[in-house]
């Protein structure tokens, strides 16, 4: 059970402009130790200015108010400071062509990321533990095209886990790739994170992967969270005029349903 001192990841009160424009307003979440949250909302709604803030960038649009709690250390979304990742939070991009880079091996590329985060790029069990529970076969000497997206897809998130995040965010994980593809590999990675005490950020529009995999969602319109609490309670009884509209307008109870007979074929 969630209870009130376990947060990992705290966002209060971020604002962000893009010239005069206000995309982010006074925006306020939080991500307990190994939980998954989502944040859900329509295209413009700022959901990728929200994580390009979090990972310290301040173009095209810049934070002026606000502060992000991680893992014990607080910083002013306005502090100079501010500018880097924190450490302890691994991104994956929602496209797998920017994760990777097409002329090189995905062994090259694989043993690169280990050698920035654990100081070797020797292969060891753990990862050939993580690549296994990923599912992911020998690199053998593809390069990035010769495997499938949802494979590439995989890869990636094995690369982010390798530096055993305490939180991974993930991008329009379902953007790329078939839904039910998706819904496969959002499994697989929960069953690591839960495992590994890995708390999960999925930014996303459809509301079924909220529904299928957070503990509390975040509902996100205009730049604006207008609802943040549990996801059952928020889907049931959603309050605001806009989480009605999102709840009341998605055919995802279908989704959730299928979402549990995906297969290996789905790759
Ligand atoms: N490079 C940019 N220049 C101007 N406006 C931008 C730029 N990128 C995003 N925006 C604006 O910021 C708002 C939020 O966009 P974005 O964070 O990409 O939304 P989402 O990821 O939810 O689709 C939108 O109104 C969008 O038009
Ligand atoms: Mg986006």
């Amino acid at each position: 059970m969630r209870t009130d001192n376990k947060a990992l990841l705290k966002v209060e009160n971020l604002s962000a402009r893009i010239d005069r424009q206000v995309v982010l307003d006074n925006l306020s979440f939080e991500v307990d130790q190994g939980e998954c949250v989502a944040v859900v909302g329509g295209s413009g709604a700022g959901k990728s200015t929200l994580l390009r803030c979090m990972m310290g960038l301040t173009r095209p649009a810049s934070p002026y108010r606000g502060s992000l709690w991680f893992g014990g250390t607080e910083r002013c979304f306005t502090s100079k400071k501010q500018h880097a990742r924190p450490e302890g939070i691994a991104f994956v991009p929602q496209n797998p062509d920017h994760g990777f880079d097409p002329l090189k091996r995905l062994n090259w590329q694989w043993r690169q990321a280990a050698r920035i985060v654990t100081g070797s790029s020797a292969f060891n069990a753990s990862q050939q533990a993580l690549m296994d529970s990923l599912g992911l076969r020998s690199f053998g000497s593809s390069f990035p095209h010769q495997w499938s997206r949802g494979m590439q897809q995989r890869l990636l998130l094995g690369i982010a886990l390798l530096g055993k995040p305490r939180l991974l965010i993930l991008d329009e994980p379902t953007s790329a790739l078939d839904s039910l593809i998706a819904a496969q590999v959002l499994r697989t990675v929960m069953t690591y994170a839960q495992e590994q005490d890995i708390a999960l950020l999925i930014v996303t529009h459809d509301l079924a992967l909220a529904a299928r995999f957070a503990t509390r969602t975040a509902i996100m319109t205009a730049g604006q969270i207008v609802e943040f609490g549990e996801t059952s309670k928020l889907l049931d009884e959603p309050n605001t005029a806009y989480g009605k509209l999102l709840v009341s307008h998605r055919n995802w109870e279908v989704a959730v349903s299928h979402g549990d007979t995906v297969s290996a074929a789905a790759e």
